[in-house]
Formats: C-alpha cells, structure tokens, sequence
C-alpha cells in the first residue's frame, strides 16, 4: 500500500503538530484540556528555539538528563553509529556498547559502586532500588524524604510526598517519610546542596551502617557530583546510586 503524500512528516506544519500534541498525546502531570506547548524545532549546546524562533536558555537540561548539552556533534555522531552497527539487543545477551559505558561508569564511580543496572526511566530504576535493598536486607521499611519526587510509577509515586501521590493511595506498604533540610535549600540556592549532602551523608552513613540500613542516592541531576569519587571518599558513599544522564560513549 502506498503512502499518501501528506502522511509523511514533512507534509506536516507546525500548527498541525501542535494541534496532534492536543488531540493525540495523553501528557503527565497537567490538566489535559489547557495544554498547548509550542513546538520545539531544534537546539544547540545550551539552548533550544521553537517553531515561532523563540530561543529558550535550557536551565534544567529538559528533564535533568540532557547535561551533554543538545546536539553535540560526538553524541549525534554516536547515536548514528550505534544504530548503523546494532539498533537493539535483548538484555541478556552481552553487547559492546553496555559493557564499554559500564566499564566507564565504574572508573568515575567510587569503588564499592562498580556495577551499574541499565534502566529507561528514573521510576524504573527506583522500582529496582527498592528492590534490591528489600531483598538484600530482608527488611521492608524504605525511609524517604517528605519534600521529594521519585517518579511516576506505583512504587516511586508511593516514596513522594508531593501531593501528586495522593491519586494513586494507598500504593505500596512499608514507605516512612521524614522532613530534611530542604529549606535551606530554597533559602540559599543548590550550591549549598553539596556541602549538606556531605554533611548530611557523613551521619547518615554512619547511622545506616549501625543499624544495618542500605543508603540509596536518588537525586537525578546531583548524584554524578555528589557520587564520584572526587567528591565523596568512599567510606561515606552510598552503598547505591540512582541518576539519569544522557551519556554517549564517544
Ligand atoms: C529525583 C527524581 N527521581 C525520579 C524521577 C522520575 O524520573 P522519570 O521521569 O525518568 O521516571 C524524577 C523526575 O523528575 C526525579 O526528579
């Protein structure tokens, strides 16, 4: 069957896409009937331009992942040379790609963290954290923070106290919340994250070794900093770390 011409992409104006985002896409954490973002056409290093040529300054690297700036000709040209070679594997058989990022990963990664567990999304790899930590431990309680957002899925969305979680009550069992210092936070700016991260890591280190507790690192945009090992000695690291990363192995 042939396609019709205007069935390709390129047919397509800009307005029909907005309008298709409307009508087609079922968008996260908004009200359905009042989205209408701009079209995002193309970005360089920092910034990102719409279909109107707004430019747009990227502070949050869209969703704290995209910290290798968009379009880098290394990343694109890794992109294309990964799918020229091989578009996917099944994830029980060994491949190049994986096995080199996390040989890499590993030698910027304090040393007790020398294993990494490939996911697709930030919910997805706290799912397997608590997981991992219930079935290592054989104990059940999970200790989070009350100002926090871990994702979307049934047993990250259980973790938040952001009232996003309320909707999907009673979610899973054994989730304690406790307030921190994210005041401070708000007061004096994120650069003061790392200094009450060190602080904070240093005690909580020393209290979850004592009472047998796995300390887990979650924060997308600062556990690459606050991980390796440049940062952090090892005798205060966590014993897991969770971040996203757009990460190409140039
Ligand atoms: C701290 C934190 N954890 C988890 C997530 C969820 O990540 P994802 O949207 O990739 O599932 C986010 C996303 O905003 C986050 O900021």
């Amino acid at each position: 069957m042939s396609i019709k011409a205007k069935d390709t992409p390129e047919n397509y104006a800009h307005e029909d896409i907005r309008r298709f985002e409307k009508e087609y896409v079922l968008h996260s954490w908004c009200v359905q009937n009042q989205y209408d973002a701009p079209v995002v056409v193309g970005g360089k290093a920092s910034s990102f331009w719409d279909m109107d040529g707004n430019t747009y300054l990227d502070f949050s690297s869209q969703a704290m992942c995209n910290s290798l700036g968009h379009q880098h000709p290394k990343v694109v040209e890794a992109i294309k040379h990964q799918a020229d070679e091989l578009c996917f594997v099944q994830g029980t058989w060994a491949v190049k790609s994986r096995a080199l990022l996390a040989k890499k990963l590993s030698e910027v990664a304090p040393k007790n963290l020398s294993k990494t567990f490939f996911t697709t999304s930030g919910a997805e790899s706290n799912e397997n954290a608590i997981k991992f930590a219930r079935m290592f431990t054989g104990k059940n309680k999970i200790i989070t923070r009350y100002r926090s957002y871990h994702g979307a899925s049934a047993g990250a969305i259980s973790l938040s106290g952001d009232p996003r979680r309320w909707a999907a009550e009673p979610g899973i069992p054994g989730i304690v919340r406790q307030w921190t210092v994210i005041a401070t936070v708000a007061l004096l700016g994120w650069n003061t994250l790392l200094v009450i991260f060190v602080a904070l890591n240093i005690s909580l280190k020393s209290l979850c070794s004592r009472a047998q507790i796995i300390l887990q690192h979650w924060k997308s945009s600062l556990s690459w900093a606050a991980m390796a090992s440049w940062f952090l000695p090892t005798n205060i690291c966590p014993d897991c770390a969770r971040y996203a990363a757009k990460t190409a192995y140039c």
